[in-house]
């Protein structure tokens, strides 16, 4: 009967027995009822030592798989049959899924990308991980870390010194209208994205978004099966002009400061238009600011939430790019009656940001350090910029349009080639970048390449713009 046990390698003896016993009782090559060798007969055969076999038996026989019978030895169990192969309503056919798991979800469609490729130089979103100040703040976190009372559970709101951190920063830098009590931690943008598509659409809302826009927000705002209407861009800006023929809509997702992927900036006339479209037609909207930090010749242009008394925005933004993806880091800005509904909905959706990262950031925006940082990345990314864009124009020249406002971390280069083979292409070389027709709802499309400039050295540069020279003349 046990001529197939094979004990060996480092996992415990004891160990090994029990799951090859129980596996093959589970899958009946072993009958209900049927008898087991004494246990010194099985230590024998085995080579281990009797102890073994009965602490693995006592364990079956405990668990149901095995029973004794006095006087007569070990069996395995009657019963065992019926828990094998359940009768009754429902469980007459066993459910055949793939490797004998219950059904599954129903597949989605979107990738999710790898550790590897989500850090590849060119990725969109990526920013200058060594440029990081690291030093100083380890010394923060270190400081941190032995603090007791952040060792527990804080408030499901976020961290107070952050939330009034962040309060303080966006009064001064980007005219947001707001008190601590409205910030609320999120784990980075796609968090607060999603909970407002928990708290706001019931069943058949419809939300409108940038096409092309960002994709987190399309998946988060589509996540209850609610229409996603596309709204057009005209001059890479949200074309505001469009948003009367559209119908009624709960939400519109947009990134008016620096459009995402294509890099307008909707300018005042058309902030006032949009926030008084909204407020005529009873819509929210989402102010997604996610780079606004990043203009490189003029201060940006102040975020909506801040420009009329009770404007109708859900203000959004993160630290993935400002300070570091990894530290999963958001927060939203809401008008006093959605901050409970908000709250009541991040209860169940993780519930608490971690507070040993809300602690550190905060002590970094308050050192000062948060402003010094900002102003290095923003030259930084200024001269990467410029770097980048010439090379693509001396070297691409003829093959691509670079789409280049004077601002954020990535660029786009139009062209008319089938952007998602070329881009998982420059993924076999080591380079990250979007395809842009992924950024489009439905049918009409644009091609090209969405690349992050701001995790790229100068060598990658000349090395990817290579490569895709001599991809493009030779397809
Ligand atoms: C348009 C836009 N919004 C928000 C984010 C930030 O997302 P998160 O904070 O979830 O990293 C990104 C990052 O790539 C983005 O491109």
């Amino acid at each position: 009967m046990i001529d197939d046990i094979r004990l060996e390698g480092s996992t415990p003896l004891q160990q090994q027995l029990y799951e090859q016993l129980s596996q093959r009782i589970l899958r009946q090559r072993y009958l209900p009822g049927s008898r087991l060798p004494s246990s010194r007969q099985m230590a024998g055969d085995l080579g281990v030592s009797r102890n073994t076999v009965n602490a693995v038996y006592d364990q079956l026989k405990a668990e149901g798989f095995l029973q004794s019978r006095a006087g007569k030895g070990v069996f395995v169990h009657e019963d065992i049959a019926t828990a094998v192969k359940p009768a009754g309503p429902g469980l007459e056919r066993p459910i055949r899924t793939a490797a004998g798991l219950p059904p599954l979800p129903v597949p989605t469609h979107t990738n999710i990308r790898t550790a590897e490729d989500a850090n590849l130089p060119f990725q969109p979103g990526l920013p200058d991980l060594d440029a990081f100040p690291i030093r100083s703040w380890n010394r923060i976190l270190h400081h941190q870390e032995s603090r007791r009372a952040l060792r527990g559970y804080d408030s499901i709101q976020g961290y107070l010194p952050l939330r009034r951190a962040i309060a303080d920063y966006l009064r001064t830098s980007r005219g947001v209208r707001c008190e601590e009590h409205q910030v609320i931690i999120t784990n980075g943008a796609q968090q607060a994205l999603s909970l407002i598509a928990d708290v706001f659409l019931q069943a058949g809302d419809r939300v409108l978004c940038e096409n092309p826009g960002y994709r987190g927000a399309r998946y988060a705002l589509g996540r209850h099966g609610n229409p996603l209407v596309p709204v057009p861009l005209r001059n890479q800006v949200l074309d505001v002009g469009a948003l009367e023929g559209l119908g009624p809509a709960k939400l519109l997702s947009c990134t008016p400061t620096h459009q995402y992927p294509m890099g307008g900036v909707l300018d005042l006339a058309q902030r006032m238009a949009l926030v008084q479209w909204a407020q005529r037609n009873g819509c929210w909207i989402i102010e997604d600011d996610y780079d606004s930090e990043f203009h490189f010749y003029h201060k940006p242009f102040a975020a909506i939430q801040g420009m009329f008394d009770n404007a109708p925005v859900l203000y959004v933004g993160s630290f993935s790019k400002t300070l570091m993806p990894a530290l999963r880091t958001g927060y939203l800005v809401v008008p006093e009656p959605v901050i409970k509904p908000i709250l009541n909905a991040k209860r169940v959706s993780g519930g608490e940001t971690p507070l040993l990262a809300q602690a550190t950031i905060a002590e970094f925006i308050d050192s000062g350090q948060f402003g010094r940082h900002l102003r290095r990345m923003r030259q930084l990314y200024q001269d990467k910029w410029k770097e980048f864009q010439q090379k693509v124009t001396v070297e691409l020249d003829g093959l691509v349009h670079p789409v280049a406002e004077s601002a954020g971390m990535h660029l786009v280069l139009e062209g008319t080639f089938d952007d998602l083979a070329l881009s998982q292409w420059l993924e076999t070389c080591g380079f990250g970048s979007t395809p842009l027709s992924a950024h489009f709802i439905g049918k009409q499309v644009q091609t090209g390449l969405v690349m992050g400039f701001a995790s790229a050295s100068e060598q990658q540069m000349d090395d990817c713009l290579a490569a895709l020279k001599t991809r493009l003349l030779a397809t």
